[in-house]
């Protein structure tokens, strides 16, 4: 089986992302690598930091890695927050302050179409390959469910009723960004 390491400190991530390659690929985190760093997320695409990371982590094992960068896209907000996602209410705010700040940005905004963003870059025998994976949906007035991670409670995607707050791993990886750039990404490992 072919090992990646997943260049990311978010075990949230971790998991969503070795549901859907079990069996396929052996996915080490950078823990598991031994490398201890914070990955910086200097840009303002979400394409150019995950090259950011991918490169870093290359450089530092030279082997095959892949990170991913994604972003909540809220049309009405001009695509933010966008790549700021994880930092919008300010550097160092939890996840609970990012939805309140984008909750107060769209109070009476009654248009609340938006979407996430994935970006994958992969460093495969130092060449870079990018994947993207989009999941359109929209922002409620206030948070649902207990599930999940980041901006999950306010969010339910196009052909949903319930916010990804309130569904399993399974479910929302019907619909996931993450999950479709992840697809690609196999895909693209298969065909070799
Ligand atoms: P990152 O920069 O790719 O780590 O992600 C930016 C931010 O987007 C994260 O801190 C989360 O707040 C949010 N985010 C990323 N993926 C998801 C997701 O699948 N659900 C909800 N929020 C997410």
């Amino acid at each position: 089986m072919r090992t990646l390491i997943f260049a990311t400190n978010n075990q949230n991530k971790v998991n969503e992302i070795r549901k859907v390659t079990e069996g396929k690929f052996k996915i080490i985190t950078l823990s598991e690598a031994g490398i201890n760093i914070d990955i910086p997320e200097p840009h303002d695409t979400l394409e150019a930091n995950a090259t950011e990371k991918s490169t870093v982590i290359h450089q530092l094992t030279n082997q095959n890695v892949f990170s991913e960068d994604t972003g909540l896209e809220v049309a009405a907000l001009n695509g933010e927050p966008g790549v700021k996602s994880a930092r919008y209410a300010g550097e160092g705010r939890d996840f609970q302050a990012n939805i309140d700040k984008l909750l107060l940005s769209l109070e009476n905004i009654t248009s609340r179409t938006a979407q996430f963003r994935t970006v994958i870059s992969l460093i495969l025998d130092g060449e870079e390959h990018l994947f993207e994976g989009i999941c359109k949906g929209h922002i409620l007035f206030q948070q649902i469910g207990q599930q999940g991670f980041g901006y999950d409670p306010i969010f339910v995607p196009e052909g949903a009723t319930q916010t990804f707050a309130e569904m399993t791993m399974d479910e929302k990886n019907n619909y996931s960004h993450r999950k479709k750039a992840v697809s690609k990404l196999i895909n693209f490992l298969s065909g070799l």
